[in-house]
């Protein structure tokens, strides 16, 4: 096993150490020097590169938010001359500008090489094929994908998104053992499987490398049954990179072990912004420490975890992600994610895994109605107790009264990458 690990895989917690902070002054340098919103971002403060002495200095200095790359649209945050940037990518967001990040040709080779690290940490090897259906394009994880399974010595098969019925004959064709693909939209493949009469337990798909949106235990456990296959859980985002900051070993399943030679995390309290000691819950926040296009200082990625010792690799892990603080709903007072539905519709009996949240305002009272699928064979009876228990478990698990509709099978959009959960039909 030893031997299938890379160089920085097989460090001791002391040597990374050494390793992070000689990584992390250098690109508190590099971004000082070459970005002219850090340098100035330092000089409010009162800081310079050489004011990080230790790897706990970090926490000095200024946080970086989405909004900084809007203001600074389209290049603006790039460090290097544009003839040495080689490709950008960018994320549409739901409004207004897309954030636009870019990468030497360097930065392609490290991604093409946390990618490869994070297949074969999802059970990849040398020679499996790789059904990427990730969206090619601006996106990053088409192309994210992509690069990292032929790094590893992979075939690829780039379907990115979308043609579902087309996906399903590709995959019985071309008989990959890997795929790559949002959650939700392994969900819309498994209903074509379905439809094609061909059972998903008889693929030749071995592994399933989710990510891109929050998923829980219970979607991991309805994915695996249906499919017969291992799901492991792969995380990114652009601004630091893109899939593969952190991946989910096969063999323990336990949480996303952090590619901390190349990206240092930090949690935080969303509010206070104050840094938080490892196991309790908050912000992630990211500092690239290899980025040469676009380095990162203390990025705030909204997405919401605990950072945790590593088990199958020397790195810290961070527990799967409970949200976005943005997909936060606060209703009469209480705050409620998606994932928390998740689980719920997904242990209910009756109704397929197939769930939207609806926004609505009653006077001046926010109010959510979850509208789940019934499963085809169900019964009236069976969903009319599938919306009392899905009211009673939210009210009881959540703590907050909420309507629940069970509506025909097949009657719920679906997802052909990331899925939305939220509906918001509030006037505004
Ligand atoms: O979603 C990169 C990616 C592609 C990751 C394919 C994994 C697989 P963005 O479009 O910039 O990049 O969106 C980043 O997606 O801040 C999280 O909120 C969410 N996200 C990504 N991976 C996960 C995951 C790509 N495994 C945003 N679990 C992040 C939960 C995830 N949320």
């Amino acid at each position: 096993m030893t031997s299938l690990l890379d160089a920085a895989e097989q460090l001791s917690r002391d040597e990374l150490a050494v390793l992070q902070l000689e990584r992390l002054r250098a690109t508190l340098r590099h971004a000082y020097e070459n970005v002219g919103h850090y340098r100035l971002a330092f000089d409010r403060a009162g800081l310079r590169p050489e004011d990080c002495r230790s790897l706990a200095d970090l926490a000095r200095f200024p946080f970086t938010v989405k909004a900084d790359l809007r203001d600074n649209y389209p290049f603006g945050m790039f460090a290097v001359n544009q003839s040495e940037v080689r490709r950008v990518h960018a994320s549409s967001g739901t409004t207004g500008r897309p954030t636009v990040v870019g990468y030497t040709q360097r930065d392609l080779d490290t991604w093409a090489d946390v990618v490869a690290r994070s297949i074969r940490a999802a059970g990849g090897r040398p020679g499996h094929k790789v059904h990427v259906a990730y969206g090619y394009g601006l996106f990053t994880g088409g192309l994210g994908a992509h690069y990292g399974a032929e790094r590893l010595g992979c075939t690829v098969i780039p379907a990115s998104g979308g043609m579902t019925a087309r996906q399903v004959q590709l995959i019985q064709d071309f008989r990959p053992e890997i795929i790559m693909v949002t959650p939700s939209y392994m969900l819309t493949l498994l209903d074509e499987f379905e439809r094609q009469g061909v059972d998903p337990r008889t693929t030749s798909l071995q592994v399933g490398i989710f990510g891109a949106e929050p998923w829980t235990e219970e979607m991991r456990r309805e994915i695996e049954e249906r499919f017969a296959i291992d799901a492991v859980d792969i995380y990114g985002l652009s601004e630091v990179m893109g899939p593969g900051v952190a991946q989910e070993c096969v063999e323990t399943k336990d949480g996303l072990h952090i590619w901390e030679d190349h990206f240092y995390p930090e949690v935080v309290d969303p509010f206070s912004g104050e840094v938080l000691p490892d196991g309790a819950e908050g912000e992630l926040v990211f500092t690239s420490l290899t980025k040469e296009a676009m380095p990162v200082i203390r990025y705030r990625t909204r997405d919401l975890t605990r950072l945790l010792p590593g088990t199958a690799r020397v790195f810290r892990r961070m527990e799967k992600i409970t949200g976005r603080s943005d997909d936060m709903v606060i209703l009469r007072g209480v705050n409620l994610f998606p994932t928390q539905i998740e689980e719920i519709v997904l242990r209910t009996p009756g109704v397929a895994p197939h769930f939207q949240l609806r926004l609505t305002r009653e006077g001046r009272m926010d109010a959510l109605t979850v509208r789940a699928e019934a499963r085809a064979d169900a019964t009236s009876a069976q969903r009319a107790d599938a919306v009392r228990a899905i009211a009673t478990a939210v009210k009881d698990g959540v703590g907050v009264s909420v309507a629940v509709e069970v509506v025909d099978p097949e009657t719920l959009e679906r997802s052909v990458g990331k899925i939305k959960r939220i509906v918001d039909l509030r006037p505004h």
